[in-house]
């Protein structure tokens, strides 16, 4: 694949708007709908921006805005590519090296989340506070300021092969996310999303292991967005849409056609999460 650089595409995106927002959110399943609170300047298919991937799931747009979000400038992202699309994760994680190279300083992703926390109730919204990832892949493989692949993805600064991991999630950003529920009266739950490649949903022995290993809540993309992010530097925050029961918790069978119902029933509560977070942001 011929492969743009990161630098390449946030040259790009600076030429699209001449806004510059330090804060970024990736719109997972149950998010969309603050995209009609977004005051837009500029929207941009992800197919005009060097090497962004397409999404291929039904909800995920691929389209990129930038605009404000009461007074505060953002960069909303639109759909995301997932590694069981049959992307690389060079693929999945391209956006946030293309938005750390444009300046974003702060990211919250956002994601859909089968619920494995028998305290947890279909169309609540979890705070990230860690994950697992077993995915069976690290997106920092090969990654290093030393190696040709790291200038083949065009770093102009070399990044840390070696990341710590012990602090993923921004405490100062999760608390944000907190302050933000409190002002729309939404209690958030808080916990640890494992992340598997899907793009089948687990089996009800899988969702007992993961319980036993500490998981809350179980998943199919962020944390490798995350992973990266930590990587450039960017401070992380990461909320899930607790759109069923995992497998075994509920007496049903899961679907994608579950997960949109619900994301569609929350949509509003969400809406209103996120502008309340970016509102929050402006003030910092
Ligand atoms: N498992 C994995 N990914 C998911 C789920 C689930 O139960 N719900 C939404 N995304």
């Amino acid at each position: 694949m011929n492969q743009a650089t990161p630098q390449t595409a946030a040259a790009r995106l600076k030429k699209i708007s001449p806004l510059r927002p330090t804060l970024a959110i990736v719109l997972g399943s149950g998010f969309h709908h603050v995209l009609s609170e977004l005051h837009v300047d500029k929207k941009v298919s992800y197919a005009k921006i060097p090497s962004f991937p397409k999404p291929t799931v039904s909800g995920h747009a691929g389209e990129l805005y930038f605009g404000h979000l009461g007074k505060t400038p953002v960069m909303v992202l639109s759909g995301r590519a997932h590694f069981y699309e049959g992307h690389s994760m060079e693929r999945v994680t391209f956006a946030v090296r293309a938005l750390a190279a444009f300046g974003i300083r702060d990211l919250l992703l956002t994601n859909a989340a089968g619920g494995i926390n028998p305290d947890f109730r279909r169309g609540d919204f979890m705070v990230l506070t860690d994950h697992i990832n077993l995915m069976g892949v690290n997106p920092l493989r090969g990654g290093d300021a030393t190696s040709p692949e790291a200038f083949a993805t065009g770093a102009s600064q070399p990044l840390p092969r070696f990341v710590d991991m012990t602090q993923v999630y921004d405490a100062k950003l999760g608390a944000l996310l907190f302050r933000a529920g409190k002002s729309c009266n939404l209690k958030l739950q808080r916990g640890v999303y494992l992340a598997v490649s899907g793009p089948s949903y687990e089996t009800p022995a899988e969702i007992r292991a993961f319980a036993r290993l500490g998981a809350d809540a179980v998943g199919m993309s962020t944390v490798p967005e995350a992973m990266v992010a930590r990587q450039c530097g960017l401070n992380v925050a990461a909320v899930s849409c607790i759109t069923n029961a995992a497998a075994g918790i509920g007496k049903r069978k899961l679907s994608h056609a579950e997960v949109l119902e619900t994301a569609g029933r929350v949509k509003t509560l969400a809406a209103k999460l996120l502008k309340h977070f970016v509102g929050l942001y402006g003030q910092i």
